[in-house]
């Protein structure tokens, strides 16, 4: 069945999504350089220990696509949190997957980045930042795709936001409705017929 009938408006195009991608990447690249020690012997930046934290399943895409920017040595570990079951389309409360999650007993020397697709409640980042603090890394940023324009996800530190948009439900690039729509090129949103139904 098509889904793109279930669209109401396109908010980010995929060229749009590109360009940001650019420009994050390299942000965040010369970023983690300018921190960097250098080698006493040639004065080339010593790169630390970079360990990226997906959060399963939203940011599948975003970091698909942002690490493929990022030419640094760099572990990948998993974190799976739920906070939307189902066909939600408010917070039910972030609640870590463990079978899901893959992360090391210790982070001591890492510098973590935090990959998400949506700030919303803030309920999932805070939740995933102090399971990470708990294992010691060097350094905790987080970057997020998507940023919603309402106080909660405002409040939250993030470092690093590649868009803000308004306090609407989104689908595509990664994020679903009811586990439907990740595969969506671009992000967009719901027509409400769809989800009318569904509310809880
Ligand atoms: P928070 O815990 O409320 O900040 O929400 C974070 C998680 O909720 C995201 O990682 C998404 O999985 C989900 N989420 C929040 N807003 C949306 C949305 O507009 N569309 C799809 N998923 C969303
Ligand atoms: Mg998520």
């Amino acid at each position: 069945m098509p889904m793109q009938k279930d669209i109401e408006r396109v908010l980010i195009t995929r060229e749009q999504i590109d360009q940001r991608l650019d420009e994050l990447a390299t942000q965040i690249h010369d970023d983690i350089l300018a921190e960097a020690p250098s080698c006493p012997d040639n004065g080339t930046p010593i790169i630390p220990d970079i360990t990226l934290i997906p959060i399963l399943t939203g940011s599948i895409i975003f970091v698909a696509d942002l690490i493929r920017r990022l030419p640094l040595k760099m572990q990948i570990r998993v974190m799976s949190v739920t906070s939307y079951p189902g066909t939600s389309t408010s917070s039910k409360g972030a609640s870590v997957e463990a079978a899901l999650t893959r992360l090391p007993e210790r982070l001591d020397g890492h510098h973590v980045l935090i990959i998400d697709d949506i700030l919303d409640s803030g309920n999932t980042l805070k939740v995933v930042k102090e399971i990470i603090a708990k294992k010691n890394p060097t350094s905790m940023r987080s970057c997020m795709l998507l940023r919603k324009q309402r106080p909660e996800a405002m409040a939250e530190t993030c470092e690093y936001v590649a868009f803000d948009i308004p306090d609407e439900f989104v689908i595509g690039y990664g994020l679903d409705y009811d586990d439907y729509y990740r595969n969506l090129p671009e992000i967009c949103t719901l027509r409400p017929e769809v989800y009318e139904n569904d509310i809880k």
